[in-house]
Order: C-alpha cells, then structure tokens, then sequence
C-alpha cells in the first residue's frame, strides 16, 4: 500500500511527513531514552480529519501514536514501530470558545498550556495548572498523561480540572462532552477514564477546561526549614490558619538549590541561612488582600515554635519570579549536572518524612555513586525522588545501579501504600513497573478495558498495558 499518498488523501499532502529529516524530532522522547520509528507523522487540522485517519488506521491496523509537546517522561509518546503513524497535534490549537459566565474554556488538544493559560487571564481569568514545562506541553498530553504540578494542592489534577472531552475512539467514532455542566451523572465517566489512558484509548481532540477566578493577591516565601517533618507540620497549620489560600507546598533540599544556582544563568540565592531545606510557599486570593501579613504572620508564629529557621517574602515580581525559578530549574539544573536517576513516587503526606528517612538510606546502601535531590510537591505528598552521579565516579558504575534501586525505592513506596507514578504516568518506561505493583484484579480490568474500546490494539501499542 501506498500509505503517504493515502494519508494525503485524508488530510492533505502538506499534513503528511515521511522524508527522515522530517520524522527525526518525532522519533525521540524529551529525556532521548528512547529511539523510535514511524511511517509517518501526521499533523491533524480538524476532529474530523483525526477520525478519517484513525477510521482507516483501524480498517488496516496500523499502530498509531498520539503526539503532544513530546515534553513527557516515561515515551509515552514516541512510537515504537516503523509501520506506525504519529498524530502530531500542534496544528489543532484554536481555543474554540472562552466563557466567562460558565467559568469554563474549550481548548483544542494542540493548545499549548501557556496559551490556554493567557486566554484565560484575558478573560479574567485563571487556568491553574502550572508546569516547568508549560511553554512547550500541550492540553491534550496534558490530559493524556493527568499532569500534576505546582497547584495541585489547592486546584487539583487534570481530571479535577476537566468538564469534559471530545476524542476520537480506536475505530473513528467520535464521543464529544464539551459542555461546563458541574453535575452530568449519565452512565460511565468516559471523560475520566480518557484522562490519563495515555493515548492508548483514543485520541483527545479537545477538552471543556475549568476556570477559577483570577487571583487578585499573591504572597510568595522562600523558607529554611530543618526536616521535612518540619515542612508536613507546616503544611497542616497553613492549610488549617489560611483556608483554600494555600496554593504551593514545594520541597527544595540544599543540594538541589546549589545545583541551580551553580547551572541556571538567571538563578539567584535568596541568602536565607543555610538549612538542608526549603520550601516554596505560595497563597492565592481572588479578593485583594493583604497576603504578604497574613503569610508574615504565620511563618513568624511557626519560627517561634521552632518549624522555620528563616524566610523571606517576595516583596516584588523580581524576587517572586526568582524563588519559581529556584524551584522550576531543579530539572533542568540536575540534567546540567550529569547522570540522573528518576522516581516520580507519592506516599501519604504525613509518612513523607519517614519515607524520606528510608529511602535516603536505601540511596545510600544501594547508589554510593550518587547522591539524593529529593524535591518536588511535598504538599501532595510527592517527591521526584531523584539521584544525581557523583562528580569523578564510574558512570557504567553509577548506571547499573539503577535497576537495584527502583527495585527499592518502588517496594519501599509499596510498603507505605504510595504510587510507583504520582504525575509523569507509565508510558513504556513503567509498564513492568505496573505490571509487578497492580493489584492482578486492577491490571486484568484495564485489559479489558483496553480490549473493548481498542480491539485491534492499534492506539499506542505497547505503552502502559
Ligand atoms: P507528550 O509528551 O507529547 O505525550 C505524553 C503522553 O500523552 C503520550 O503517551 C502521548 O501518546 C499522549 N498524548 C499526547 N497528546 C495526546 C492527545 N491529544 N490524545 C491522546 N493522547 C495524547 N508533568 C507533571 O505532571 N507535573 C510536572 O510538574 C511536570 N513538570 C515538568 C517539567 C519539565 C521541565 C518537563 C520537561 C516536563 C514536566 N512534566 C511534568 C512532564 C510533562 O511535561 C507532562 O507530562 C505533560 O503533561 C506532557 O504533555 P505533552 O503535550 O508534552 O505530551
Ligand atoms: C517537576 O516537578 O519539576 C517535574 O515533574 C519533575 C522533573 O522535571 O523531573
Ligand atoms: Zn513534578
């Protein structure tokens, strides 16, 4: 078969790539872990057109891969096959619709998250989702993957954040659900099963967003704290003493800070007293108050009681903008740095500093070539358990440490009832993972999930089942 000149005929020949200069960037994932193959790359404009294409994928089964930003962690969406097709979505990027009224926003999937975002701050408005990553993922790999974030505290994840879908299913079909209902109890929640599958169940074309109101007054702190028992007990008296104010709860160790001020041009150290770690703190409001007061106050009565051993609060956009980005850069810093070895794992918030205390000594005992930078979303009880090499060490030494280690870290967070993916999802890169860690009963319902709505296995083979 002629397969360009027949996906040309259902989107158009410019929409089609196949020259191997063209597929190149679609081929590796943003971590390049993986090195993958494809037919062809396919850059939708319409639902429709992602229908037609996915109608004859399906007819003469042909694997197909959805591709956002390509920003994930786990290659998720790099194809792994040369006969497969990537449905790049860049090109589905109009914001179809902003209501205010209806606090609701209908993005197509190819949105970046920064453009939704600003439409929404012109609509005074807020989108919350908040990423490192924000200029370059799009709201269809952010639904696909349920990212998580620097809000997650106060706002939730993508599913809380999602009135509803419209996706193209394994065989064409399109389900659409686009409207801002806050209650739709009618038959099975496809929009939530959607959210997270990956690109294994369907393509997302579009989503009907959430909105909030737009803050009107932010207070931003840098915080020296002692343990990360000290943080969790903060992170109690903030959300009881500042109601849904609280919006970031975020770990920082020292080794973390250093590295970014050490790789990060733009970076600077706010010069709080040396501490093993920080955390940056943010509450929002849509009232206009005086939040810079009420965070003073509250981080004064925790010092007096011994929780925080200094502080600074943001007293301009500047320095507000700088401690986002002590936090933002720690992925990018650790890359500068060298080697690293991931965990994206959560437990519940309260055992975080006992799981803390474990795994640094299983880092210990099992990577002597690396040291801990565990940072990231203490206040969901998430950490990107991360262990950079050390400098002058063996990097074939340090690297076959990290099958040992997972092994660990992952039954350590077994045993304290945790989640082996907080945020970054399975892809291909945990599907072993999901394989040892679900509960036999979950996995064999996936799979039958997976068999109902995609029975000819053709939408991202091989990721997450
Ligand atoms: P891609 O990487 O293109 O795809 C991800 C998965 O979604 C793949 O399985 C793909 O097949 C599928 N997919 C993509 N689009 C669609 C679609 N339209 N329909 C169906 N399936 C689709 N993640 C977090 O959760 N929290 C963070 O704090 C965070 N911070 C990050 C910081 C940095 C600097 C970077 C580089 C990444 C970060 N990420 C974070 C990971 C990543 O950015 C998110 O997972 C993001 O949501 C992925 O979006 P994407 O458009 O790049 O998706
Ligand atoms: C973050 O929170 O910074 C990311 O999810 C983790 C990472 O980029 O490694
Ligand atoms: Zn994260």
């Amino acid at each position: 078969m002629d397969l360009p000149r027949k996906l040309s005929e259902l989107v158009g020949a410019d929409a089609v790539l196949t020259a191997p200069a063209d597929l190149a960037p679609y081929l590796t994932d943003h971590r390049r872990l993986y090195q993958g193959a494809a037919a062809a790359i396919v850059l939708p404009r319409s639902t429709e057109q992602v229908a037609r294409v996915v109608a004859f994928c399906n007819q003469v089964r042909i694997p197909v891969v959805p591709q956002g930003g390509n920003t994930g962690y786990v290659g998720g969406a790099t194809p792994m096959d040369s006969t497969a097709i990537v449905l790049a979505m860049g090109h589905m990027n109009r914001i179809r619709a902003v209501d205010a009224a209806n606090f609701a926003l209908i993005a197509e999937a190819g949105c970046t998250l920064a453009a939704v975002q600003d439409a929404a701050m012109e609509a005074d408005r807020l989108f919350p989702l908040r990423l490192g990553s924000e200029g370059s993922c799009q709201i269809g790999g952010n639904l696909a993957t349920n990212a998580g974030g620097t809000a997650v505290l106060r706002y939730g994840m993508m599913r809380e954040l999602t009135f509803g879908l419209e996706a193209v299913l394994a065989d064409g079909s399109v389900i659409s659900s686009l409207s801002p209902l806050a209650k739709d109890n009618t038959g099975y929640d496809l929009t939530r099963l959607l959210i997270g599958s990956e690109g294994t169940l369907g393509v997302i074309t579009a989503a009907c967003l959430k909105l909030f109101p737009r803050p009107r007054a932010t207070a931003t702190a840098w915080v020296a704290i002692s343990s990360p028992s000290a943080a969790i007990e903060l992170l109690a008296r903030l959300r009881a003493a500042s109601n849904e104010r609280l919006t970031t709860l975020e770990l920082v160790p020292q080794v973390a800070l250093q590295l970014v001020v050490q790789h990060i041009a733009a970076a600077r150290d706010p010069g709080l007293a040396a501490s093993p770690w920080y955390l940056l703190i943010e509450l929002t409001s849509g009232h206009t108050e005086d939040l810079d007061s009420l965070l003073t106050q509250l981080l004064a009565s925790a010092s007096e009681q011994g929780l925080v051993t200094d502080a600074a609060i943001a007293s301009n956009a500047a320095q507000r903008e700088n401690f986002w980005r002590l936090r933002e850069s720690v992925p990018e810093a650790q890359r500068k740095a060298g080697g690293s070895l991931k965990h994206d794992i959560s437990v519940p918030v309260a055992s975080l500093p006992r799981f803390i205390e474990a795994g640094s000594q299983l880092v210990a005992r099992i990577a002597p070539e690396g040291f801990l930078v565990a940072y990231g979303h203490a206040g969901d009880g998430n950490l990107h358990f991360n262990v950079n090499q050390r400098a002058g060490t063996d990097l074939t030494a340090f690297a076959a440490r990290e099958a040992p280690l997972k092994r660990a870290v992952h039954d350590l967070v077994a045993q304290y009832g945790g989640s082996f993916s907080a945020e970054h999802g399975i892809g291909r890169l945990k599907v072993d993972e999901l394989r040892r860690y679900a509960q036999p009963p979950e996995l064999a319902a996936m799979h039958r999930i997976k068999q109902a709505l995609d029975p000819h296995g053709i939408m991202n083979p091989g990721k997450v089942l």
